[in-house]
């Protein structure tokens, strides 16, 4: 079984306002509400694939009780954990006028250390050998950021294949638990280098570098320019597929839910890639955060170009 966690969900709600001005009085033509939260992104992509997984959320508050009503269409099912703190509400204004996109994000309230001790324990229990626990986003303000390396040891224990999917200081943290996938983008690998990565060497230094870590995986998301997977003694880079593009937002959150429906259905590593960069790519022709059908998947997964090395 793939279990995601979301430990900042948020209901997304994206407003359409033609010609948005700062510093004025902006009428709204559209309201639309909609889950979000980067492990429940990725468990409505493994649904539109076909595959199961079960989400991990901590609600709370009246918005809480609304996404869980939001997500009450979904095959997954929703194992929500308590808090006293209110579900964020996200602010996406999309303007079809200017073409410009938005976003209004809170932090998300602390939500305490008894609703985290609880979601850990509850996982604990379910885990088991084979299972993909999948870890990613954001951690709402005052959590711990080895929260992340904390949840990746118990996974490992328990036998799962840990993926992280994070930046910053939690990316950082998680790597010490030498999880079985990454997935950073360009910009969050170099920034966690500290220097800068342009050139496909750099790339695949870096990749090596997290592989000596104990890493079995490492997917470097690059956006409009493809991907490169890290594995074993050797690399395959993926060129970028041409796709008119809506929102590159869950972009990423699809390579990873692909990535984990592949591993999950026993795919080999480069199909598994292949699924993923198809996945990517499908992302960016929808809006929002919505999930890419399995019929566009398909049709680009036969049109991903790969090449490989080794070292
Ligand atoms: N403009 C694009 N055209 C084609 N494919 C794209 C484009 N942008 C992203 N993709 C696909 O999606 C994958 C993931 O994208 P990206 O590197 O933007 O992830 P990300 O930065 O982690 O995104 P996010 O965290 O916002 O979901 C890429 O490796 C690529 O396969
Ligand atoms: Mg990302």
């Amino acid at each position: 079984m793939i279990y995601t966690v979301t430990l900042n969900p948020a209901i997304d709600k994206t407003v359409e306002i033609p010609s948005f001005t700062v510093d004025a009085v902006n009428r709204i033509t559209r309201i639309q509400e909609d889950p979000g939260g980067k492990g429940i992104n990725v468990s409505k992509v493994i649904e539109s694939l076909g595959g199961d997984s079960v989400a991990y959320a901590l609600l709370g508050g009246d918005a809480g009780e609304k996404l869980l009503k939001l997500l009450s269409g979904s095959r997954f099912p929703v194992k929500s954990i308590r808090t006293d703190r209110a579900t964020r509400t996200n602010m996406k204004v999309v303007d079809p006028v200017l073409h410009t996109n938005t976003d209004i994000n809170e932090p998300g309230g602390y939500p305490g250390d008894q609703a985290i001790a609880e979601l850990t324990q509850d996982l604990e229990e379910r885990l088991k050998e084979g299972d993909i626990l999948v870890l990613s986003g954001s951690v709402p303000a005052g959590v711990n950021k080895e929260i992340y390396r904390e949840l990746a040891r118990m996974g490992k224990e328990r036998g799962a294949r840990v993926f992280l999917d994070a930046d910053g200081p939690l990316f950082c943290e998680g790597l010490k638990a030498a999880p079985y996938l990454v997935k950073p983008n360009q910009y969050e690998l170099a920034q966690y280098f500290g220097r800068p990565l342009e050139t496909e060497e750099e790339l695949l230094e870096a990749g090596r570098e997290l592989l000596k870590k104990g890493i079995s995986v490492v997917l470097i998301s690059l956006g409009g320019d493809g991907a490169i997977m890290c594995r074993g003694g050797g690399y395959i880079r993926a060129e970028s597929l041409s796709v008119p593009v809506a929102s590159t937002v869950g972009a990423g959150d699809s390579m990873v839910a692909a990535f984990a429906y592949g591993m999950d259905q026993g795919m080999d590593f480069e199909s598994a890639f292949r699924l993923s960069v198809a996945a990517g790519s499908a992302a960016v022709t929808c809006s929002g955060s919505q999930a890419p059908a399995l019929e566009l998947v398909r049709e680009l997964y036969g049109q991903v170009k790969l090449r490989g090395g080794n070292e």
